[in-house]
């Protein structure tokens, strides 16, 4: 359990989406959740996402996992970073609890690096809020002012920014936490071996946004209305579109976003949807519900899946988005809501509020042998 030094309300009114912040001691006593062997151990594996990044002589390069092999890069001038860390190594995700005051819609993953001295990824700008947790070791980090500046390939997989003063000019040490909200540049080079924790935190930009609502309409084949106009009038200009015709068509889409079920369904089912492989493993055989419950009475929570997203909208009970599905409960129930979204794990205990227990065992009994929920 890590236990985060922060005033948070002080934190979000100040800093949070608006300047970067170091938080000296973040963590008091800091223990790395996951070793420097464990990391190289699962940017090997195909499923996880992984890249190293090396500059030797001076030449940037980047590379994408998995690998095979470290013994040829020797002691100095690279770093591993590891995709979703928190989906494969539960220790890994506990990192992220203390940062569940930003909502858990907003959560992107647990990334973890390991750099040998001088090892970096150079000088970038991210589109996403990260808080950086130092792990072992000690390293380097500057951070500049969210100006424009220029943006290259280093190399093929890898985008770096021009040079930039730094407002923030620090060597982390172990349990340091560095905040970086979008378009600060930054750029860190270890100092000694180090492992780096970045709680990261994604936030759509409305092009995105409308691509997966136009991809929501088209696969759940809905229909939306259709340009029409009975009401022409003869006209004089052939290649002209008038601004009332313009307005309708805007309308029209505007139309589709302002029905307020799709537009739930559609969000609710994009933002849960993991962006990384989760660790499942569905039962084999099917658990029965009275064996869920037996298992609850005798003490053994039931655990969500680290990296697993579930979400729901205030004042709907009934239904809730877990990775890129609606489920439903038997009744509008705000406890077995909160139970199975607000919450990483149900315990008997946890059980007792709940309006209909056999209805939200059924449920429960169907999330563990999906393998999303599971006993240990
Ligand atoms: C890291 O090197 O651990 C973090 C990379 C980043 O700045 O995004
Ligand atoms: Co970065």
């Amino acid at each position: 359990m890590y236990q985060l030094n922060l005033d948070i309300a002080h934190f979000l009114e100040h800093y949070w989406q608006k300047r970067p912040l170091l938080i000296k001691g973040g963590f008091t006593d800091f223990q790395d959740p996951i070793s420097p062997d464990e990391l190289a151990g699962l940017a090997m594996e195909e499923v996880i996402e992984s890249r190293l990044v090396t500059r030797f002589n001076n030449k940037w390069e980047a590379a994408h996992g998995p690998f095979e092999s470290y013994d040829h890069l020797g002691e100095e001038n690279w770093t591993v970073l590891v995709q979703a860390c928190n989906h494969w190594a539960p220790e890994v995700n506990e990192l992220a609890l203390p940062f569940q005051f930003i909502p858990g819609w907003r959560f992107d993953d647990v990334m973890v690096s390991f750099s040998t001295p001088h090892g970096g990824v150079g000088p970038h700008i991210d589109n996403y809020d990260v808080f950086i947790t130092q792990g072992q070791g000690k390293r380097h980090w500057r951070v500049g002012d969210a100006k424009p500046l220029n943006e290259f390939a280093a190399h093929a997989a890898l985008l770096h920014c021009e040079p930039f003063e730094a407002i923030i000019d620090v060597i982390m040490e172990p349990g340091d936490i560095l905040y970086i909200p979008p378009g600060f540049p930054h750029e860190g080079y270890a100092i000694e071996p180090s492992l780096n924790f970045s709680v990261g935190f994604r936030a759509p930009d409305a092009k995105a946004l409308i691509s997966s609502f136009a991809d929501h309409l088209i696969d759940n084949e809905i229909r939306t209305e259709r340009y029409g106009d009975a009401d022409l009038k003869p006209r004089a200009r052939h290649g002209e579109i008038q601004p009332h015709e313009l307005h309708r068509l805007r309308e029209l889409m505007q139309q589709a976003l302002d029905d307020k079920t799709l537009f739930k369904e559609w969000f609710g089912t994009m933002i849960s949807e993991a962006k990384h492989d989760l660790d499942v493993s569905p039962m084999e055989p099917d658990y029965s519900a009275e064996e869920v419950a037996d298992l609850l009475t005798q003490g053994e929570p039931a655990i969500k899946v680290p990296g697993l997203r579930s979400v729901w909208f205030s004042g709907e009970s009934q239904t809730c988005y877990i990775d890129g599905e609606a489920w439903t409960l038997p009744s509008e129930d705000a406890a077995a809501i909160s139970l199975l979204c607000d919450k990483d794990m149900v315990t008997q205990a946890d059980m007792v509020e709940l309006a209909d227990q056999a209805g939200f065992l059924q449920l429960l009994t169907r999330l563990v042998n999906r393998g999303y929920w599971f006993f240990n």
